[in-house]
């Protein structure tokens, strides 16, 4: 058993939740349950980002102050998680009191340290992003390479930090950590950035009040990447609760977008190394999310938003598309059409009609009691081996492999029914025999699937006549073949994924 921290980035509250955002969190949501299912000790965190520029100006577009517009929207975000049903143990938001605290805890260590002077900055801004470019960066007309849009030039007296010193830090922490960030093109990323030669950045304002103020001249607030990166740490008691922080740092698990690489592999830990603490020891990083091959946002008006797709095919189909359909790491797209053909094969047409098909021949043929399994089943093997498959590719955030594993059980049991045909057959041990197995794989797959879709899981565990909740089953023991003791009354039930029209 081990233990786990991990985290989805926390989101800007200028735009409302979209998939991409829930993309990346229902992939670490699933990857926390699948830990916790192992019996691990998981914290899984998320929240909101509130400060800085670009918040600001998105509150006053909309008449609000910036705390009742961040108000407003992390409310979105909460609820939207909620809909989905992400099992998060903390939801923080960067303008709660435990976070002032803790940045300035941890900025005034780096300041001490004296990797944060005085220096005056002039450059070029994009507000999108929260941060500067240079020229040779930028796309036609100077404008940001990311957002499209054209940045601004900005000229401050203000704090930075060092971050031209850490360059040969990072490449020897990068060496002795080659798994720090995956997957491998990501970290060769981040290296290649290190490798250029790293600028120190400008990390408070005066220009804006809205942020953490600098505790050692507080005509200053920091700049709100340095507010930002640190919720890590906060959450999990920096500068104010030492033990429960070193209880979980630095086994952090740190997942995000390609977008905010930079941030967290080049940035985050030199700011860890300067506080004299070890930089995350994991970062997973996953591409776009394109819808019609361009990456959403709010100019394109391209956005799509979760509540929308979960109408017509629920959280569990919603869940099961964005961790199924692409694998982790490089980027995506998104289609409607796509997401009816994966609803339609691998719920409606495999896991839901293998419930169907199981429960109606045991109504049918042995009474709705269902017979124990075999202990020599054909699909034993088929489980151990799925088993074993999907821990591995969990546990390496490869949610669409874990669940293509997982899956082979469903076809597997399909087929092992479609050759023995129960059905048609009169009642009697060799009918008894196959249901039994199928109700045995039927119960082993309501486990491996409920990080993924964890209404269904738990209906069909009901279904199968079982006490207790699939999510509260551990592994490996729950899923040893020849747990499903026979003897249960087995429900039938409504379809649980009614097929879509093509
Ligand atoms: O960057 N495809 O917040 P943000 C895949 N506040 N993932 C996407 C996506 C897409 N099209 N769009 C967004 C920030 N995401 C900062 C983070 S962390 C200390 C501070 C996801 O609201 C993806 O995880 O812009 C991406 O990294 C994140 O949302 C950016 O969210
Ligand atoms: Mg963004």
């Amino acid at each position: 058993m081990g233990r786990l921290f991990l985290t989805t980035p926390i989101y800007y509250v200028n735009d409302l939740p979209h998939i991409g955002h829930a993309y990346t969190t229902v992939i670490a949501d699933a990857v926390a349950r699948w830990h916790r299912l192992r019996g691990d000790e998981v914290f899984f965190l998320t929240g909101t980002d509130e400060h800085g520029l670009k918040v600001q100006r998105a509150a006053e577009a909309n008449g609000l102050s910036p705390s009742e517009h961040a108000d407003r929207t992390a409310a979105r975000f909460l609820e939207t998680w909620k809909l989905l049903d992400i099992a998060y143990d903390d939801f923080i938001r960067t303008t709660e009191p435990r976070h002032h605290q803790s940045v300035q805890a941890f900025l005034q260590r780096i300041y001490d340290g004296g990797d944060i002077e005085p220096d005056t900055y002039e450059g070029l801004y994009c507000v999108a992003c929260e941060g500067y470019y240079n020229e040779s960066e930028l796309g036609p007309g100077l404008t940001c390479p990311i957002h499209g849009r054209p940045v601004e030039h900005m000229s401050e007296q203000n704090y930075f930090f060092r971050l031209s010193r850490y360059q040969q830090p990072l490449l020897d922490w990068y060496a002795a950590h080659p798994d720090a960030v995956q997957p491998e093109s990501k970290r060769n990323e981040a290296l290649g950035i290190i490798r250029q030669g790293l600028d120190d950045v400008s990390i408070t304002r005066t220009s804006l009040d809205w942020g953490v103020r600098v505790p050692w001249d507080p005509a200053h607030v920091f700049y709100v990447w340095f507010d930002a990166l640190i919720n890590y740490a906060t959450a999990i008691g920096y500068g104010e609760k030492p033990d429960r922080f070193d209880a979980w740092w630095p086994a952090v698990h740190h997942i995000i977008g390609k977008d905010i690489l930079r941030f967290h592999c080049v940035y985050w830990p030199a700011m860890c190394l300067a506080a004299g603490i070890d930089p995350p020891a994991r970062i997973s990083v996953h591409g776009y999310l394109l819808v019609g091959g361009e990456k959403m946002s709010k100019t394109r008006l391209n956005q799509i938003h979760p509540a929308d797709l979960v109408a017509d095919f629920g959280v569990d189909g919603f869940r099961h598309h964005f961790l199924r359909d692409a694998p982790f790491g490089p980027d995506g797209d998104f289609s409607y059409e796509g997401m009816v053909a994966r609803y339609n094969s691998d719920l409606a047409n495999n896991l839901g009609n293998l419930q169907a098909r199981v429960a109606t021949v045991v109504d049918r043929k042995c009474g709705g009691v269902g017979p124990a399994p075999r202990a020599d089943s054909p699909l034993a093997e088929v489980v151990a081996a799925a088993h074993a498959h999907a821990d591995d590719a969990w546990r390496r955030v490869a949610p669409s492999e874990a669940l293509e594993a997982t899956w082979r059980i469903v076809r597997e049991t399909n087929s092992l029914l479609e050759a023995a045909e129960p059905w048609r057959a009169e009642p009697g041990p060799e009918v008894d025999a196959v249901l039994g197995d199928a109700l045995e794989a039927l119960r082993v797959v309501s486990i491996l699937a409920s990080p993924a879709v964890p209404y269904a899981a738990a209906e069909i565990w009901r279904r199968l006549g079982l006490e207790g909740r699939p999510e509260d089953q551990r592994l490996p023991d729950a899923v040893r073949w020849g747990g499903y003791p026979g003897g249960l009354q087995v429900i039938r039930g409504d379809p649980l994924f009614p097929r879509k029209q093509d």
